[in-house]
């Protein structure tokens, strides 16, 4: 059965409102993919009713950036959606979402300065506030977020805790296509050629990783070999940076359990990646 699709904030709360089980949201900018598939997948085994939110959210994106081209393809992730028996979709336009007399935003303090919130200034306050408004809406149990955004789950995580929102607020692992390319609605965007490119990110994390294991623990030393490998294509780094993964600030000597971050631009592509450092 295919999901039911709703437009009207109203319409949505009144659904919410009428749930006993358990509900169970995965935000997303539609395009889906199998990373997206698999927050639905985790949501559907811990949930009673499944909601997916599909909205670009124009207020996250910066003035130069791809809102206006962002992939989209509704009827493409309806059909996902349906495989996968969600119930509902949340679909709304703009005009439902920021009326004319909008005049009110959520942001987080720290968390967002550091990493992507260097380059893409009120990036992470345009998806605090959506997902704000998206809780208030959806009012879910649980809600489901890829590591793949790993900033933006430590802040969406940060707000829920400070603001105390009754939605636990659950993490899950990054998907990679067979080639070890991170999934994102983004890689459209790249050519073949460009793709073999972009395969430098997660090749470069692996280095950290291994290099780590084999006793190196100096930040600076790491990042310079992964710039290096990075380097050898036409990629453009952003940042590369090893942080706590509660501060998310950058340390000196990595440790189990850090995090490895960076942002590359492949083209005109600005693609993220991510890993956790074991052993
Ligand atoms: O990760 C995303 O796709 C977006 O940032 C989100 C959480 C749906 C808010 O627009």
């Amino acid at each position: 059965m295919k999901p039911v699709i709703v437009r009207s904030i109203a319409e949505m709360q009144k659904i919410s409102r009428q749930q006993i089980g358990k509900i169970g949201f995965v935000p997303t900018m539609g395009y889906l993919h199998d990373g997206h598939l698999s927050l639905v997948k985790e949501a559907k085994k811990r949930s009673d009713i499944v909601v997916v939110s599909i909205y670009v959210n124009p207020a996250q994106f910066g003035p130069s950036e791809d809102l206006s081209n962002y992939p989209r393809d509704l009827n493409r992730d309806v059909d996902l959606l349906a495989d996968l028996r969600v119930n509902y979709i949340f679909f709304p336009s703009n005009e439902e979402m920021y009326p004319d007399n909008y005049k009110t935003w959520v942001s987080v303090e720290d968390l967002t300065d550091v990493l992507c919130g260097k380059s893409r200034p009120n990036h992470f306050r345009g998806v605090t506030t959506i997902v704000t408004k998206l809780m208030n809406i959806v009012n879910p149990d649980f809600m489901f977020m890829g590591e793949k955004d790993f900033q933006q789950l430590a802040v969406l995580k940060q707000m829920g805790n400070d603001l105390n929102f009754p939605t636990e607020i659950i993490g899950c692992p990054l998907i990679r296509e067979e080639d070890g390319l991170a999934m994102s609605s983004r890689n459209k965007y790249l050519s073949e050629e460009q793709h073999k490119q972009a395969l430098a990110l997660n090749k470069s994390l692996i280095l950290a990783q291994k290099l780590f294991s084999s006793g190196i623990d100096n930040s600076e030393i790491i990042i310079e070999r992964m710039r290096k490998l990075i380097e050898h294509t036409d990629g453009k780094i952003d940042y590369i940076e090893i942080v706590d993964p509660d501060s998310l600030q950058s340390i000196d000597k990595l440790f189990k359990g850090c995090r490895v971050l960076l942002a590359v631009y492949i083209g005109k592509t600005r693609l993220i990646d991510n890993i956790e450092i074991t052993d």
